[in-house]
């Protein structure tokens, strides 16, 4: 089965127990909201990307009511739920779309995805439409989770499929998350600058290793290629994790989280993909030099357009 489909499906089917099990979801979007205060509270138009049930997106229109939200998900079930939440509201546009492939529209002034771009398969078409989708100055908000996330349960199979002599342990999604020096380089690629990154560690305790795998289950944050478990090998990783980190008749998942906020430039000077003229292929010394004093140029005006709103004087045909 394709991987998006799989993502899909199970958020999808775990729409209706989502919210009662997504406290670790919540506590990532209060934050998010909370760094992102400034640009959410003087945003004209918002897109949040991966609504899913319409947590943040409610908290959306309560920090900013005079915003234009536009709300998008996946899957038609989630922004269905995510529409009733919210009730009739003139201020949102639900839209059903696929963030890595729908291209980036709309002059946005805020960009916002809570505990969704760790589900993201190709991550830089994500940012490039979130890049086109922002008004120059525009602000891009994530908080996503990193490849430290439920460490305990990664040991404890790896461990458990050793003690059975398998060849490899099962992979779990966790594992192949980004973390913040990817964010940081893939961010940088697409063209945002000013980036803001914060990570930090939050160990949940949970009363038994079961109890954490139905609790998963039930925010449909589970393998998008299901590969139960063999009755052996569950048996055998419950009992591990449980003798390596359970204490006072409970176990810790430890979630990895990861806050983004970056901008778009106001003004992009784009000298690495000018078209060169033909005079300049004929004169490359004399390029050379020229070349030098205007880049020092455009870079003393690209200060000074930081001051005042002189972009529509640079012109510069990007390469086909
Ligand atoms: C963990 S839920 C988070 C939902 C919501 N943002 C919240 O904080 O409660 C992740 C959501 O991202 C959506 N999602 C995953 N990949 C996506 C993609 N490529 N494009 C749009 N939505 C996506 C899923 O359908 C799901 O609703």
């Amino acid at each position: 089965m394709e991987i998006k489909q799989g993502i899909r499906r199970n958020f999808a089917r775990r729409a209706a127990s989502y919210d009662r099990h997504a406290a670790v979801q919540r506590f990532m979007a209060q934050e998010l909201l909370r760094r992102a205060d400034e640009a959410a509270a003087g945003a004209g138009r918002i897109l949040e990307i991966g609504c899913g049930t319409g947590y943040l997106t409610e908290q959306l229109r309560r920090t900013n009511p005079q915003a234009l939200v536009v709300a998008l998900d996946l899957d038609p079930v989630l922004v269905q739920r995510a529409r009733e939440r919210l009730g009739l509201d003139p201020k949102v546009a639900w839209v059903v779309a696929d963030a890595e492939a729908w291209g980036g529209r709309g002059a946005f002034d805020l960009v916002i995805a809570n505990a969704t771009f760790q589900w993201l398969t190709q991550p830089e078409a994500a940012l490039a439409a979130c890049y086109q989708s922002l008004k120059p100055g525009g602000t891009l908000a994530f908080s996503s989770l990193g490849p430290r996330t439920f460490q305990e349960l990664g040991v404890s199979l790896a461990t458990a499929a050793g003690s059975l002599g398998m060849a490899a342990a099962p992979a779990i999604p966790a594992q192949s998350f980004l973390d913040p020096e990817a964010w940081t380089r893939l961010l940088n690629q697409a063209g945002f600058g000013q980036i803001d990154l914060l990570r930090k560690q939050l160990t949940v305790s949970f009363p038994s290793v079961v109890q954490f795998l139905k609790d998963l289950q039930a925010t449909g944050a589970t393998n998008p290629r299901p590969r139960p478990f063999s009755p052996r090998l569950l048996r055998a990783f419950t009992a591990i994790y449980k003798s390596m980190y359970g204490s006072n008749g409970s176990i810790p998942a430890t979630y990895e989280i990861i806050w983004a906020a970056a901008q778009k430039p106001q003004h992009e000077v784009a000298l690495a993909g000018c078209r060169l003229p033909e005079y300049v292929k004929g004169h490359p010394q004399e390029f050379k030099q020229k070349f030098i004093s205007l880049k020092k140029t455009l870079t003393l005006i690209n200060f000074c357009c930081n001051f005042a709103d002189l972009g529509g004087l640079f012109n510069v045909q990007p390469l086909n």
